[in-house]
């Protein structure tokens, strides 16, 4: 691990990483893939440490992937909702942050509906590492990092040898959020990144060398985009987004974009597919390939807790600089309260 890395606090997105510290994540979450397979499926790394899981959007694969890591390394998982907390009462933000820190937590696990809410959390709380679980149409860093994991194990090769590939990702890209930690990932990897869709949910900007630039391209016509493509990450259509018309109709998108065994047959047929679900069975992708052989969906929900697993660790072993400490006073309570837990 670099200086930087073991420095980093916090993990908002793909797109603050540097390649070594991208890497490190996936190298380490490899080691963690063992201890789901045992019998025993925990560790003692974060024993006496709180994670907090704020989800407030809906979520199953991260929300219990997060749980299940926390708990597999022995920490203390907290999960809190927005119905069920105070935010439904109007608290903000950063007043809820604030008083779940005064709690001493070590970690903070956000999903949130806006783009930048754990950026600006992150700024804020001084305590606390903050893990983005996913913030509006920003990035989703752990879906990124095991979708790359299940890249690296699947495929036998090494992510540091993958560069030069070609990864077609379909579909939503306008709200996709784990588009663009992928395309922020695939930059340092040095892979070249095709964007699949309609017009309305592919804009033509995202190429633009002020966006994300030259290892991106776009293809509106879903044969050019998919051949000879080594990954293929098929996206949901995010029908509660779809408030504006930037499809014409599901029927007609899935005729043109949906994915089929037939089509990556014919144009990608070495490819991996992979879905982050939740998925529109029979819209953006045929119920079959979810399960079918060539498919990585359910082995990318195995590898995220895994991911989930190395950056808890990562984070849970950070040590925090208290502005108020108040290590006299604990010192003090020690008589009363006694040492650490043994074993
Ligand atoms: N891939 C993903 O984020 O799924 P969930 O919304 O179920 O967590």
């Amino acid at each position: 691990m670099n200086e930087r890395s073991s420095s980093l606090r916090h993990l908002i997105g793909i797109k603050s990483l540097t390649r070594e510290e991208l890497l490190s994540f996936v190298n380490e979450a490899e080691t963690f893939v063992e201890v789901s397979e045992r019998s025993i499926k925990k560790v003692p790394a974060l024993r006496g440490k709180t994670i907090l899981n704020v989800f407030l959007e809906p979520s199953t694969r991260t929300r219990v992937s997060f749980e299940i890591a926390g708990k597999r390394l022995s920490a203390d998982t907290i999960n809190i909702s927005g119905s069920g907390s105070s935010l439904s009462k109007g608290e903000t933000l950063l007043d809820t942050a604030r008083t779940l820190q005064a709690m001493r937590p070590d970690i903070l696990v956000i999903r949130h509906g806006s783009s930048a809410a754990p950026q600006f959390l992150a700024e804020r709380l001084r305590q606390t590492s903050i893990v983005n679980a996913g913030d509006g149409m920003n990035e989703h860093p752990t879906q990124c990092l095991l979708d790359l994991l299940a890249l690296q194990c699947e495929s036998g090769a090494p992510l540091e040898k993958l560069s030069g590939m070609t990864v077609a990702i379909v579909g939503d890209i306008r709200h996709s959020r784990v588009a663009r930690s992928h395309i922020w990932a695939h930059r340092l990897l040095g892979n070249t990144v095709r964007l699949i869709g309609p017009p309305g949910l592919v804009p033509r900007e995202l190429a633009d060398e002020q966006c994300f630039g030259k290892h991106v391209e776009i293809h509106h016509h879903l044969e050019s985009g998919l051949k000879g493509a080594d990954f293929v990450i098929v996206l949901r259509v995010q029908k509660e987004r779809q408030k504006e018309s930037f499809i014409s109709s599901f029927d007609e998108y899935s005729r043109f974009y949906g994915i089929s065994s037939e089509k990556l047959q014919q144009w990608c047929p070495d490819a991996f597919l992979l879905h982050p679900g939740p998925a529109n069975r029979g819209i953006e992708i045929t119920g079959e390939l979810l399960y079918a052989t060539r498919s990585l969906v359910e082995k990318q929900v195995r590898y995220g807790v895994a991911v989930r697993m190395a950056v808890l660790f990562r984070f849970g072993s950070v040590r925090h600089h208290f502005e108020d400490d108040e290590s006299e006073e604990a010192s003090s309570a020690d008589g009363i309260i006694g040492g650490e837990i043994e074993a």
